[in-house]
């Protein structure tokens, strides 16, 4: 459910420490749906993330009109003490759109960084692999392992995707849904195997993938969306062969394991994404945002211009997903995709 506030000035604030904040927008990240399914009930308010700008502040650490990004779930208005709030970097340009805080600049784009340096731990000249590579993790994976100077394999589900991935660098990418074997794909695409494979996917993927690694090769388990709505769980093939006779190292992460070197991301993504939009390539997903709501069903999904006025005027909007044309989503299990910003 979004909870709606008509009017900020149903807030007061009361204790000195206390700041009103209004959402700007809210992202969509698949996360949601193995929590939500996990934690949540009929009624309660859907977690997630926003960029948020402070209407009032009895807080002297925050000023009015700052923007922040903050996980108080899909709500218009809330209170906070400031402590659970992350600033945008402060050389933010102000032409930059502040949603890549959800995505590029934000939780996602330091999954693929944190997750491609200290889990993959790629070195250039390797061969990379993600699948979901269209999406707001892998997009990045694919984009920063070609700046390190690896070859770069990526699949996704639909050609509009595949024509993309080419466009913004890969070296290799099909569809996963259209080929006529997963194996033969992986192996056309680098015959010798793969060093590195970024997993958002799991499930037959992975299962399929692991074949192809190389000796010493490194998976890092980001994710496993083809199973988050599973409701009796996948059975085998297993890894253990493959893992052994390959010497492989698999290992899960989450992206707040690097929570400390939150400012280090971030500031290398914004430098990354600078240098990209100054040399007028590269693409940048961002989560689909929207606002609109009316009791527990979604009605209508938008970016808010009104508070986005920085956006460049030949900004294009990509979507991959249903996102644009999906209404009346049952609550809370509301899975839209997202949505590409081209700088
Ligand atoms: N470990 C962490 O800290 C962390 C942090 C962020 C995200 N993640 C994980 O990273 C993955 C990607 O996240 P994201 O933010 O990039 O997502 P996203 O932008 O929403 O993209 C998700 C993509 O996954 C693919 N997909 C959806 N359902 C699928 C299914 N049943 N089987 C196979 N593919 C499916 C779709 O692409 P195609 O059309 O190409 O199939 C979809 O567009 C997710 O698994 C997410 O949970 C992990």
């Amino acid at each position: 459910m979004l909870s709606c506030t008509a009017n900020a000035q149903e807030f007061a604030l009361s204790f000195v420490t206390e700041l009103l904040l209004e959402s700007v927008f809210l992202s969509v990240d698949p996360y949601m749906r193995p929590y939500s399914q996990r934690n949540m009930k009929e009624g309660d308010i859907m977690i997630g993330t926003q960029v948020a700008r402070i209407v009032e502040s009895k807080n002297p650490d925050f000023t009015v009109g700052v923007f922040v990004v903050a996980r108080s779930g899909w709500r218009t208005h809330f209170i906070s003490d400031g402590k659970d709030l992350r600033a945008l970097p402060p050389n933010w340009p102000e032409s930059l759109p502040r949603s890549l805080a959800l995505g590029t600049i934000g939780m996602p784009g330091l999954t693929a960084y944190f997750g491609l340096l200290e889990v993959c731990k790629m070195k250039s000249g390797e061969t990379v692999l993600v699948n979901a590579a269209a999406g707001a993790v892998g997009s990045v994976v694919g984009q920063l392992a070609k700046i390190w100077g690896c070859k770069v394999v990526g699949c996704a589900g639909s050609d509009d995707k595949v024509a993309y991935l080419k466009k913004i660098g890969f070296d290799e990418a099909f569809n996963y849904k259209t080929v006529a074997s997963l194996d033969e794909a992986l192996r056309k695409a680098s015959p010798d195997g793969y060093d590195c494979f970024f997993d958002n996917v799991g499930g037959e993927f992975t299962t399929v993938a692991i074949n192809q690694m190389k000796t010493y090769g490194r998976i890092a388990l980001c994710g496993a969306i083809s199973q988050y709505n599973d409701s009796v769980p996948q059975k085998g093939p297993y890894v253990q062969m493959p893992m052994i006779f390959k010497e492989l190292q698999m290992e899960g992460f989450i992206v707040s394991r690097w929570n400390n070197r939150w400012e280090e991301g971030l500031n290398t993504m914004l430098k990354w994404v600078m240098e990209v939009r100054k040399e007028g390539v590269g693409f940048c997903k961002v989560p689909f945002c929207f606002c609109l709501c009316k009791g527990s069903l979604v009605i209508a999904v938008e970016v808010k211009p009104q508070h986005d006025t920085f956006l460049p005027p030949d900004l294009i909007f990509e979507s991959f997903g249903d996102s644009q044309t999906i209404v009346n989503i049952p609550d809370p299990f509301c899975f839209v995709e997202t949505c590409n910003i081209r700088l």
